[in-house]
């Protein structure tokens, strides 16, 4: 699975390498307070606080990043740094707990600081890199390489790339092109390896050369059931619905249900429960229909839409049979 997105940027600053290029003039002071809302870093910053829920432990991460990254480029302007900060991370936690939706902004952070060139974002995962046979992977990873130059490289499940039971396995041959790209041109392109914690921690131990790299750790923490049902009315209302306070209080009682069961996902789930929930709503519209439908009934999600879900009667997990 390979995505790109691109979030533009109109208040992108001039790159440092330009900076560094021509013959600047030495600021004697840098106003930090004017730079952060002229770079774009506090739109940025605001836009992350209001449209996602909860994340407290990672807003703050991302705040302080910012506000290194902030110094560090007045810093450089001054003459007071030279090298580029190691910018490559990496981002804890279950699925569907925001990490890509956070390394998207994250890009968007990067590029107004002018870190990055272009801001986009490539999602791949070990598919993506690595080839089945001999000779296959280099030109595969190099490919993947060469799309994400100028932005952020999100590494999905990078524990994937390296499989310990067997050592002429092509993982490694993407795992040394990486990390090669990672030291040399950390100027033009950022790295964030995501996944499961216990996973990527025991990554880590089993390869330094990665750990040595990544100056940023982001542990994504599971959602509270009210952050979730915060989440869902937050996902409804930007398509323009809403539940009545039966239809409320039953998605309360579906997360608590749902949380208990396997192939729970976090916000992940809640996006899948309210197609569903918006498919039912459709046909049950549909069939009652025998004259006009006006706009509250075509936007509001009620009880009935919720209450015919398998998860409050199976014991199973409802993402693999819906
Ligand atoms: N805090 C949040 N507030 C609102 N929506 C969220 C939040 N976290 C995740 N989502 C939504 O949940 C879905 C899954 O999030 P994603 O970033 O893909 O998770 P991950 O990459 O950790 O699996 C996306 O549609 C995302 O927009
Ligand atoms: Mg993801």
């Amino acid at each position: 699975m390979q995505r790109t997105s691109q979030r533009g940027s109109a208040m992108a600053d001039a790159s440092i390498t330009q900076l560094e290029g021509s013959p600047v003039e030495v600021p004697s002071a840098i106003d930090l307070r004017a730079e952060y809302v002229e770079s774009g870093v506090k739109e940025v910053l605001d836009e992350l606080d209001r449209d996602l829920i909860g994340l407290k432990p990672v807003k703050q991460r991302i705040k302080e990043t910012a506000a290194l990254l902030l110094v560090e480029r007045a810093r450089r302007r001054m003459g007071l740094a030279h090298e580029t900060p190691t910018l490559h991370m990496s981002f804890s936690g279950n699925p569907g707990t925001g990490k890509t939706t956070v390394a998207m902004r994250m890009a968007d952070l990067l590029h107004r600081l002018g870190y990055i060139r272009k801001g986009h974002l490539v999602s791949v995962t070990r598919d993506d890199l690595v080839g089945q046979y001999i000779g296959h992977t280099a030109p595969k990873t190099k490919e993947i390489l060469k799309k994400a130059m100028g932005g952020v490289l999100f590494i999905d499940e990078a524990y994937y790339l390296h499989r310990q039971e067997n050592e002429r396995d092509y993982g490694q041959e993407a795992i040394e092109i990486l990390l090669q790209v990672m030291e040399n041109q950390r100027d033009d392109l950022v790295v964030i390896l995501a996944g499961y914690a216990d996973r990527m921690d025991k990554f880590f131990e089993s390869n330094p050369g990665f750990r040595s790299r990544i100056a940023h750790h982001i542990d994504f923490p599971d959602y509270s059931s009210d952050e979730l049902l915060s989440i869902s009315e937050t996902m409804l209302s930007k398509q323009n619905y809403t539940f009545d306070a039966e239809g409320r209080a039953i998605m309360a009682d579906y997360i608590e249900r749902r949380r208990q069961q396997p192939h729970f996902a976090n916000a992940r789930s809640i996006r899948n429960a309210l197609d569903r929930a918006r498919l039912r709503h459709a046909n049950r519209l549909f069939e009652a229909s025998n004259g006009p439908t006006d706009a509250a009934a075509l936007s509001t999600i009620t009880a009935d839409d919720i209450r015919v879900s398998r998860v409050f009667s199976a014991s199973s997990g409802e993402e693999k049979t819906p």
